[in-house]
């Protein structure tokens, strides 16, 4: 008998970034982390492509850039080591996706995680640096203090964005125990539409 996978945050960003990316690609990955999603994005825009990741911790830096090279994506990746909030300073625009997957990075003792304020300046250098048809996926994770302050403070900018201009979504669960991640999905649209009379 046949099966659904409900599937979590994670999984519903990744099949939305490999339904997008095409060799060539440029993306940023906005939470570096130990370098899973950046080695997943260097493999989705191919050769050609180009993946800038930020994170303020040197520790992910060290990972990623261990595990870029074990798998031999290190001369599509630009890794830097500032807060995502400062994007726009590093990357020209054109970028086709930009990821964020919110919180901390596991297995470092004193756990940095990100913040409403910072989160916020960033998710909005990042619609900026979109092309036309461009998308944001933003993991969010509810389940502490400061996660649940994104989350609130994430669904109503993206519920307050231009929709001439942007078509924003949210993926959860409505029923589960212990708040599971949360997506939210932000596409910038082709054209410019035309407001409806
Ligand atoms: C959940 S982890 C990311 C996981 C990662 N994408 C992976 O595949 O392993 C969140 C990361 O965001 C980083 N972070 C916290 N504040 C940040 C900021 N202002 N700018 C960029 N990264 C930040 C943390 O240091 C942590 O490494």
């Amino acid at each position: 008998m046949r099966q659904i996978d409900m599937g979590i945050a994670r999984k519903w960003a990744y099949e939305m970034h490999a339904a997008l990316l095409e060799e060539g690609d440029t993306a940023v990955d906005a939470t570096m982390g130990n370098g899973h999603d950046t080695a997943a994005l260097c493999r989705l825009v191919g050769e050609s492509g180009r993946v800038w990741a930020f994170d303020v911790q040197p520790e992910a830096l060290g990972s990623t850039r261990a595990l870029l090279e074990r798998e031999g994506l290190e001369r599509r990746a630009e890794l830097i080591l500032a807060g995502h909030e400062r994007m726009a300073q590093y990357v020209p625009g054109g970028v086709r996706l930009v990821v964020f997957n919110l919180g901390w990075l596991p297995g470092v003792e004193h756990a940095v995680t990100t913040r409403a304020e910072t989160t916020l300046a960033a998710v909005d250098q990042a619609l900026g640096l979109l092309c036309p048809g461009g998308l944001m996926t933003v993991c969010v994770y509810p389940g502490h203090e400061e996660g649940a302050r994104e989350l609130r403070e994430l669904l109503d900018w993206a519920a307050a964005l231009d929709p001439l201009r942007y078509d924003a979504i949210v993926r959860r669960y409505l029923n589960q125990p212990a708040d599971p991640p949360v997506l939210i999905a932000v596409r910038r649209a082709e054209r410019a539409r035309k407001a409806r009379k």
